[in-house]
C-alpha cells in the first residue's frame, strides 16, 4: 500500500478479516497442525495486561531488557542502511510481530511501512488497534503505512499473501518466534523463506532466538529432564538426543508463556538462510550483545528510560526479587567501587539472578541478503562463548 490516505490493509490470505476467519483459521491449522494450533491459541488467549499488572511482575526488568535489547537490534541495522546506499524509507516485515510491541520502536526508526504478521488471529486485531491508536495520537495522522496478515509464516507463503507481491523488504524481523517453526525441516525452511526472498540486496533479516547451546547445557546439569527457576522451566523430552528438526521441549515462563517450543541450532539457520543468499554477520547472546553495546550513549539512556534494569539499592520499595543472593553480584560490584572510593554512595542497575537466567537463554542474530557470497564461505561471526564467561548485565548509574 503506498497510498498513505488509506495506509492500513488487513487480511488473512485475502479474505474479509472478522471473528469468523479467526475460527476458521483456527480450525484449520489445527487439523494440519497440532503444535502450530497450541502456539496460537496459547497467543490468541493472553490477555493485554496493564503498566500496574506489568510493574507487579517477577518478569517486570527481563521483559523490559529484552525490550532494549530488540529496540538496539533495530536501530542499529536501520542506521546500518542508512550508513550504504540506502535513499530510500525503508520497508519492513515483522514476521510473528505478536500483539505489536514494537510498532514504537519502528515509528522511531522513520520507516516507510510495515508488514505485520502472525499466526495468531486475537494478536494481529490487537496490533491493528495498537496500530491505529499511534496513528491517531501523531500528528496530522501522520505515521508509517501498514498491512496486517493472519499466517503461518512455517506453512503458507507469505508474499503471495501481500496486498503487492512485489513489495521490496528492506528488513526483516522476527523477534522470539523463529524456533516455532523448527517442529521440520520444512517449516523451518518455509519461514526463512518468507523471511528472505522479498529482501532486497543488501537488506537484513534479524532477529532473536534460542540459544540452543546452552539450553542444552542446562539439561546436561540438571538431574531429570526439566531446569529452570522461580520464573521459568524448560522441560525436555530427552537428555541424549536432539535431532535437528523437530527436537521439543515445554517452555514456560512466570505466567505469559507455557507453549511447546523446538530447538534451533546455528548451523541449521545459517543453512537455511544460505539457500536464500543470506549471510550470517551477527550471532551473539544476550550478555555479549549488552556488553557490546551498553557503552553508546544513546542505547545507555535508553536502559533507564525503558527500565531495562533494575536500581541497587532499590530507592523505593522492595527489590523484585525477594531471593537475597540474587543481587550478590550487585552487592559486590558496590564493595569493589566503595573499597576504591570510600566515601562515595554507589549505584547500580542490574538484573536478578533469577530474571538473568531467563532472559540469557537468547541469541540475537543478523543476516544480510549478499547473493555473491559462496555459499561455503566461512562465516564472520566469532565463535559463540562459554556460559561460564557471562556476567550478569550491570551498569554504574
Ligand atoms: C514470544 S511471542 C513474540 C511476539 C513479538 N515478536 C515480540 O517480540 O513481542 C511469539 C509470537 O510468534 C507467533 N508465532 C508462533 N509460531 C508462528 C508461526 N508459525 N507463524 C507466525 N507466527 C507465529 C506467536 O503467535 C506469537 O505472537
Amino acid at each position: 500500500m503506498s497510498n498513505s490516505n488509506e495506509s492500513s490493509h488487513f487480511s488473512g490470505r485475502k479474505r474479509h478479516f472478522d471473528s469468523k476467519y479467526e475460527d476458521e483459521h483456527y480450525k484449520k491449522t489445527q487439523r494440519t497442525n497440532q503444535h502450530a494450533a497450541v502456539v496460537a491459541e496459547h497467543y490468541n488467549k493472553r490477555e493485554n495486561t496493564s503498566c500496574a499488572v506489568r510493574r507487579n511482575s517477577k518478569i517486570y526488568y527481563m521483559r523490559n531488557f529484552n525490550n532494549w535489547t530488540k529496540s538496539v537490534l533495530i536501530k542499529k541495522y536501520l542506521d546500518k542502511l542508512r550508513s550504504g546506499n540506502w535513499k530510500h524509507k525503508p520497508t519492513i516485515l515483522d514476521l510473528g510481530c505478536g500483539k505489536g510491541g514494537d510498532l514504537l520502536k519502528w515509528n522511531k526508526g522513520n520507516i516507510r511501512k510495515i508488514i505485520c504478521t502472525d499466526i495468531a488471529a486475537t494478536s494481529i486485531t490487537q496490533c491493528k488497534e495498537r496500530y491505529d491508536l499511534l496513528k491517531k495520537k501523531s500528528r496530522n495522522n501522520q505515521v508509517f503505512d501498514a498491512e496486517f496478515l493472519v499466517a503461518d509464516s512455517g506453512k503458507e507463503s507469505l508474499k503471495e499473501m501481500f496486498s503487492n507481491p512485489e513489495t521490496e523488504i528492506d528488513i526483516t524481523s522476527c523477534q522470539f518466534v523463529i524456533h516455532y517453526t523448527f517442529e521440520s525441516e520444512t517449516q523451518a525452511e518455509k519461514m526463512v523463506r518468507n523471511a528472505c526472498e522479498s529482501l532486497q540486496e543488501g537488506g537484513y533479516f534479524i532477529g532473536t532466538t534460542v540459544n540452543a547451546k546452552k539450553l542444552v547445557n542446562k539439561l546436561h546439569s540438571a538431574e531429570d529432564m526439566k531446569f529452570g527457576n522461580d520464573v521459568y522451566s524448560v522441560r525436555f523430552q530427552s537428555k541424549d538426543s536432539f535431532p535437528d528438526f523437530g527436537c521439543q521441549y515445554q517452555f514456560q515462563l512466570d505466567d505469559v508463556v507455557d507453549c511447546p517450543e523446538f530447538l534451533l541450532k546455528k548451523k541449521n539457520l545459517v543453512q537455511l538462510c544460505q539457500k536464500y543468499g543470506m549471510h550470517l554477520v551477527e550471532w551473539k547472546t544476550f550478555a555479549e550483545f549488552f556488553d557490546e553495546n551498553c557503552n553508546d550513549n544513546e542505547n545507555f539512556k535508553l536502559i533507564r528510560r525503558m527500565k531495562a534494569l533494575e536500581e541497587y539499592p532499590s530507592v523505593s520499595g522492595p527489590l523484585n526479587s525477594s531471593i537475597r543472593s540474587d543481587y550478590d553480584h550487585a552487592k559486590k560490584e558496590i564493595d569493589r567501587i566503595i573499597s576504591k572510593h570510600p566515601r562515595s554512595e554507589p549505584r547500580v542497575a542490574t538484573l536478578s539472578k533469577t530474571e538473568w537466567e531467563a532472559a540469557s537463554i537468547y541469541v540475537v542474530y543478523a543476516f544480510i541478503k549478499d547473493s555473491n557470497v559462496s555459499r561455503s564461505s566461512p562465516e564472520r561471526t566469532k565463535e559463540e562463548t562459554n556460559d561460564a564467561e557471562e556476567k550478569i548485565p550491570l551498569v554504574i548509574i
